[in-house]
């Protein structure tokens, strides 16, 4: 049985993305103009908080002050509306944010073949600017745009998109969650079967070790060794590192493009690490595909993500897995825990879900494959309800690639833009009884489920409107990790909950 009283604390705060260009005082006039033709309001005319007084919101005392960006995107909300403006500082360019859903089809829908995404502006800089040799050749799915971008994702996406490629992965996967649940046997009180304040760390080294095998084709061993090497204790803290300095330094007012302050100074320390780190694994890597490259009659599918990539480009594998460790380990941390809390306060579909997955896998001590997992619909209804439930990523960016209008609102060319993806996840007008936890809602009705889910309102409860619920984005450039996390969350729960807990 899965219980819980210390998830919600684990349950993350937003992620978010930056990059900002500037743009010359012509190019923004002539923008302008083009879209004043249309009888819509200048981009200017976006309600917002002054440059003054986002200032003063943000020093000691301030009401911004310390508070997430979770809380101070809202609290704009509450004030402003569905759309307003927060004008950049320092260097920064304005940030619009967005509520409405229709906006985020408008945006969606002009996306065009390469959308551009913010990406995080230090992240930037170290790449472009201080470590170039290793970053500017390939160019790289987060922080890359462009045709550099659009030629890096064609080459990724049939290998990390590709069910039959995700798939050779199940195997591995799964060995490392039969430890994993042994470690959480292990951790958890006897009594209450109750898990530690401290499970988050147990789930960062589960999220981690998930992406060394994916990434750098690497077991650390991080699940079943309580004394983990030098190297693997430097990734995870650089990968902590990263995630406890971000939201300082791009989205409050911050001095580091002025000079180097202290918080800049560290994470540049824990980009270096984790780029170091991750290269001397793939060149690790490398070396071993050379000595069986000779005698290679494997197909090209079976072959994992990372020595497809090396054929094509060492620098390329490089690349992606560190975008995989930023994209990757955070997300699948927080989403596992979505699931875990969920069903455990849900006990009543919890057993739905158990009867579904013992009737598929009647036998409990074989691998779970992938083609065992091909008919749990009510499993990945439980995957997408849980993530409704406790969202992993709250906001997307994305830059417009043209003039468009989101509601009466001029938007230029250029914009930074955030969609604030998951505020309708508890309204009522668009998904009905937001407050229940309701896997149903997701069936289609021509699901074959196995066990008996009648007497819940099935289509009833679906969302309104399709961009309402976003949890990996939408389009070309939606989250590529998208089919290998759902693969490693059915494998968990369905371990989880055919095991005698
Ligand atoms: C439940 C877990 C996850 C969620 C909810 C999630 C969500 C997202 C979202 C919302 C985006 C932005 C999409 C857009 O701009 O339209 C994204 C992008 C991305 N995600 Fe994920 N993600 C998850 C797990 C992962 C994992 C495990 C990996 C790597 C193995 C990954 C790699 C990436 C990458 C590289 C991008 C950037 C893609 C690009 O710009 O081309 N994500 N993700």
């Amino acid at each position: 049985m899965i219980v819980t009283k210390t998830f919600p604390s684990l349950i993350a705060q937003p992620k978010i993305w930056f990059h900002r260009q500037l743009f010359t005082k012509r190019e923004a006039a002539n923008i302008n103009k083009e879209l004043q033709k249309s009888g819509t309001i200048p981009y200017e005319t976006i309600p917002g908080p002054s440059k003054l007084k986002v200032l003063k919101y943000f020093l000691p005392g301030g009401k911004f002050h310390n508070k997430s960006r979770y809380y101070i995107s809202r609290a704009l909300y509450d004030e402003y509306g569905e759309i307003f403006k927060i004008p950049g500082s320092f260097k920064q360019r304005d940030l619009v944010f967005t509520y409405n859903p229709k906006f985020f089809e408008e945006v969606y829908r002009h996306d065009g073949v390469w959308p551009s995404r913010t990406a995080l502006e230090t992240l930037a800089y170290y790449r472009h600017k201080l470590r170039p040799e290793i970053f500017e050749e390939t160019g790289t799915l987060l922080a890359s745009n462009g045709e550099k971008w659009g030629k890096l994702r064609s080459i990724v996406n049939p290998i990390m998109m590709q069910p039959r490629t995700v798939r050779t992965y199940a195997p591995k996967i799964d060995k490392t969650t039969i430890k994993y649940i042994e470690r959480i046997r292990k951790v958890r009180d006897p009594n209450t079967l109750e898990l530690p304040d401290n499970f988050k760390t147990e789930l960062n080294k589960w999220a981690l070790e998930q992406i060394c095998l994916v990434g750098l084709d690497s077991e650390l061993g991080l699940i079943e060794n309580e004394h983990i090497d030098n190297e693997a204790q430097k990734l995870i803290q650089a990968v902590n590192t990263i995630f406890g300095t971000v939201e300082d330094l791009e989205l409050k007012p911050s001095l580091w493009k002025y000079y180097e302050t202290p918080k800049y100074k560290k994470i540049i320390e824990a980009y270096d690490i984790l780029t170091d780190i991750s290269l001397k694994y793939i060149n690790d890597a490398t070396e071993r595909y050379k000595s069986i490259e000779k005698d290679d009659k494997q197909n090209e599918n079976e072959k994992s993500i990372v020595e497809r990539l090396i054929k094509i480009k060492k620098k390329m594998a490089a690349v992606v897995s560190i975008d995989m460790f930023f994209a990757g380990v955070d997300t699948t941390c927080t989403a596992t825990a979505a699931c875990m809390l969920a069903l455990a306060k849900n006990p009543e579909k919890q057993e739905l879900l158990r009867q579904e997955i013992r009737k598929a896998l009647p036998e409990r001590n074989t691998p779970i494959t992938e083609e065992k997992l091909n008919n749990l619909p009510y499993l990945r209804a439980t995957i997408k309800e849980s993530i409704r439930k406790h969202p992993v990523i709250h906001e997307i960016p994305r830059t417009t690639n043209i003039n468009i209008v989101l509601g009466k609102y001029q938007i230029p060319k250029n914009t930074d833009i955030v969609l604030n993806t998951t505020y309708y996840y508890n309204d009522s007008n668009h998904f009905s009884d937001p407050d229940k936890f309701i896997p149903e809602r997701w069936l289609r009705n021509q699901d074959q489920t196995n066990i008996s889910v009648s007497g819940c309102p099935v289509t009833a409860t679906k969302p309104s409107n399709p961009f309402v619920y976003l949890p990996f984005g939408f389009g070309n450039r939606m989250c590529v990790g998208k089919r290998l996390v759902e693969m490693q969350l059915e494998i968990l729960l369905t371990h989880l909950l055919l095991s005698e807990m």
